[in-house]
């Protein structure tokens, strides 16, 4: 079963189109206070959802208020505006993380009523007029109903009822490659439940209990070929910094899992996957962890379709930081008609020295992009690749924090 995005022009009433006209102005310059009140009212009132269902890293840093923010003045600016592209992209990619996350539409009324109760509290009675309450309402419910679709498709393509997506699963192996990037091998526990096939460049969530209680989630992208029943997923320490803590996940990953543990994790989902049923040449670009969606699909094209086209490009500080790389080299020499270009700070034999730089090879004619890596770098890269004439509907982007979709010129 193949799942879309309801692209049936939903329509304001001419009375709301006009009244989210005249106020969408004024949400959109409160928008992050009233996102930022939003979360804490939830939190407090729920506050379950701060400790086992949201990230609460991404919450420290911001970067899902700015993401939720973003996306409903996007959304509301698409209906008052139908002429801008439908946000299909951007409900794509909300839909599938919540599917990851086991949302269902029951929460979608608790979101509502704290997300118009901090709209009042920021704005104030006066403003947030009946009328004004009445036509974000008709906005929210507009998003919200086509979320709740999608991932009511989602959940029917996974065969399961909505919102059961958590699996226990076993780990059957564990290896630390030699940037410090410990690859984790899973299969299932539960009897007569094998794990789903998947697509390349899907992920799981991965939930574990912390010291403090909390179950805290996060996604990882999967590294191996489907068929055996296995997944495989490669995880990064996120070291500590000035002003910014280590990483809670990853870090107790690391130090905690190893071969024989049981862990939770959710079935595969994502929506920036690589269509292997044509031949179209691919270009796959990542620096640091990005590289991790990559591995999976170069993984995709060696049992499937080992004869495509495919360009690998990686960034880098150093060789020994790259994860892995080693699987890169192996994958693209086992491809024949595969290239591999690396860069990295230092020069290095048989890589580019410096940042990555798309001017310094020939992009294959019409082949589709997809770009995975820290923000700064994505950012440089897609301006490259505009620069060197490649359209925005070739370029495919997989961040792995929040989008901020206000922030990006040539959404995915
Ligand atoms: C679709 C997708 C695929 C992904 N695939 C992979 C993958 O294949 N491999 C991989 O390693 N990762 C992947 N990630 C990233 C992964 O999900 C986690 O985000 C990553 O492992 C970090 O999680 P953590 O719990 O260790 O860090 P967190 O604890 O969530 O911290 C994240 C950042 O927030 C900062 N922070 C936290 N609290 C505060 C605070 N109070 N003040 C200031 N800063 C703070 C931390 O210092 C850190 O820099 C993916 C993400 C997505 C969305
Ligand atoms: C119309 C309503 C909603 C909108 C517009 C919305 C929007 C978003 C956006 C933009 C993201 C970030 C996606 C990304 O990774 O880029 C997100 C993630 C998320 N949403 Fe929603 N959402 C809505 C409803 C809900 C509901 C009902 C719940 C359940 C309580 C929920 C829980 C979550 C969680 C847990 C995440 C992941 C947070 C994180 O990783 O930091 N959302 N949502």
């Amino acid at each position: 079963m193949t799942t879309s995005v309801h692209r049936g022009a939903p329509e304001l009433s001419p009375v709301h189109a006009d009244t989210v006209r005249a106020t969408l102005p004024l949400i959109g310059a409160n928008i992050d206070r009233i996102t930022g009140a939003f979360y804490t009212r939830l939190f407090e009132h729920h506050p379950a959802l701060r400790r086992d269902l949201f990230n609460r890293g991404n919450q420290a840093q911001g970067s899902q208020q700015r993401a939720l923010a973003a996306s409903i003045a996007t959304f509301a600016g698409y209906l008052v505006d139908p002429d801008l592209p439908h946000p299909t992209a951007l409900l794509a990619r909300i839909g599938h993380k919540h599917a990851s996350l086991g949302i269902t539409a029951d929460q979608y009324q608790v979101v509502h009523d704290n997300l118009f109760a901090a709209i009042v509290e920021v704005l104030g009675a006066e403003v947030v007029t009946e009328p004004v309450a009445a036509a974000w309402d008709a906005v929210y419910w507009m998003m919200a109903d086509a979320l709740i679709d999608l991932e009511k498709q989602l959940y029917v393509a996974a065969g399961v009822e909505p919102g059961a997506v958590f699996r226990q699963v076993t780990v059957t192996g564990r290896t630390d490659d030699a940037a410090g990037t410990a690859v984790f091998t899973v299969a299932a526990t539960d009897a007569g439940r094998p794990l789903p096939e998947f697509l390349p460049g899907q992920y799981i969530s991965v939930g574990v209990r912390l010291a403090d209680g909390a179950r805290q989630l996060r996604q990882y992208s999967l590294v191996n070929a489907p068929g055996d029943g296995l997944l495989e997923f490669a995880v990064k320490r996120v070291p500590a910094a000035p002003g910014c803590p280590a990483g809670e996940v990853s870090n107790h990953l690391h130090d905690t899992v190893f071969a024989g543990a049981e862990l939770e994790i959710t079935l595969p989902f994502g929506d920036l996957t690589v269509d292997l049923d044509t031949d179209t040449p691919l270009v796959l670009i990542s620096a640091g962890i990005g590289s991790t969606p990559m591995v999976g699909v170069l993984e995709h094209l060696a049992a499937r379709t080992p004869d495509r086209p495919v360009q690998v490009l990686h960034a880098d500080a150093v060789p020994g930081a790259h994860p892995l790389r080693d699987r890169m080299r192996v994958l693209t020499g086992r491809l024949p008609n595969a290239s591999l270009d690396l860069w990295y700070a230092e020069p290095t034999p048989g890589a580019h020295t410096g940042r990555l730089d798309l001017t310094e090879i020939a992009l294959a004619p019409g082949a589709e992009v997809y770009l995975c890596g820290a923000t700064g770098f994505l950012d440089t890269a897609r301006a490259q690749l505009t620069a060197a004439g490649i359209p925005a509907a070739r370029i495919h982007v997989e961040q792995f924090t929040p989008t901020d979709w206000q922030a990006l010129t040539c959404p995915a």
